[in-house]
């Protein structure tokens, strides 16, 4: 079974190609501004150099790949409605069955995949998103109350005229002091809108070492998110964390989760960046492993902008 993967809800076109155990994972992101038409059109210019790079580094030919899998949502509508027409051509062309995949669902399934075991809950942190997952039957128990996480520490770096939470990162690992930060919690929700604006009101001041003011956002940022999920974690009684999204890839996190993980008796189970980024691979993994357990989408496929989670499984129909 060979498996091709299209990601490009996003500023990430990403094609990924699963044989067997074996993938192959090649993308290219957008680097300017949110202007979906612009996401679409960076897309489009990149879809066939990034498909015959894959190709050709699988060692295969277009008419060797036996199932489409595309993320069908959520996503920005311009460049999610490019993927998934593409899918819908490539499947009509080469006359292979296509299998839309939601987006959150496979960022949790490629970390399985890569610790071939599966976890019981799962920290998903991107730009958007920011919740705990229950994994078997993918409820979500606590979620941001604002905005996501990613997101809030992207507008926090650009605030700096930085680039993004990655550089914002490099800034903050210099820090020599940690700053007192609002710090909201509720139940097994947060909200990051009142810790940013403290940050940009702080930051507008000019009294604090930026490198400073920038560890405590993550730290204190990411205490909140480690405080609901230990909350998680004894209510429904895991063992085991899945810790997945762009967000992941933060070292400041890591470092956190080490602790977390010896504090709580908790194992947990991370995956490289390169599949913690938005990816096809994450898309090929999904979508193959449903077909196998005969979910089949209907054709032709059309995209989901507002695609929950929690909704990963109801736009099948079992054949
Ligand atoms: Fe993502």
């Amino acid at each position: 079974m060979i498996t091709l993967g299209i990601e490009s809800t996003a500023h990430t076109l990403g094609i990924g190609i699963k044989i067997g155990d074996k993938l192959v994972n090649v993308l290219d992101t957008y680097q300017g501004s949110y202007i979906p038409r612009d996401l679409a059109e960076h897309h489009a210019k990149f879809f066939r150099p990034l498909l015959e790079s894959a190709l050709s580094s699988a060692e295969i030919s277009l008419r060797d790949i036996n199932l489409i899998a595309v993320s069908q949502g959520p996503g920005i509508g311009a460049p999610l409605s490019f993927g998934v027409g593409m899918a819908n051509y490539l499947s009509y062309k080469l006359n292979i069955p296509v299998i839309g995949v939601n987006h959150g669902y496979a960022h949790v399934k490629i970390v399985e995949f890569t610790n071939r075991r599966s976890g019981d809950l799962a920290l998903y942190i991107s730009g958007g998103n920011t919740m705990i997952l229950r994994v078997r039957d993918l409820k979500i128990i606590g979620e941001t109350l604002d905005m996501g996480i990613g997101n809030m520490l992207d507008k926090a770096a650009r605030h700096l005229g930085l680039r993004n939470a990655a550089d914002l990162e490099r800034l903050a690992l210099q820090h020599d002091n940690y700053l007192e930060f609002p710090y909201t919690v509720k139940g097994m929700n947060t909200t990051f809108a009142g810790i940013f604006t403290y940050f940009v009101n702080r930051a507008n001041k000019k009294l604090d070492r930026v490198e400073n003011l920038a560890y405590s956002l993550f730290h204190t940022s990411f205490s909140m998110l480690l405080e609901t999920l230990a909350r998680a974690v004894f209510a429904y009684n895991a063992d085991s964390v899945i810790v997945c999204g762009g967000v992941a890839q933060s070292r400041i996190l890591n470092e956190m989760l080490d602790k977390f993980s010896k504090q709580y008796g908790v194992e947990i189970l991370r995956t490289d960046n390169m599949y913690n980024r938005d990816n096809g691979a994450m898309i090929a993994v999904l979508g193959e492993e449903l077909y196998m357990q005969g979910y089949r989408s209907s054709y032709p496929l059309e995209a989901i902008p507002r695609y929950r989670v929690s909704d990963s499984l109801k736009h099948y129909f079992n054949r």
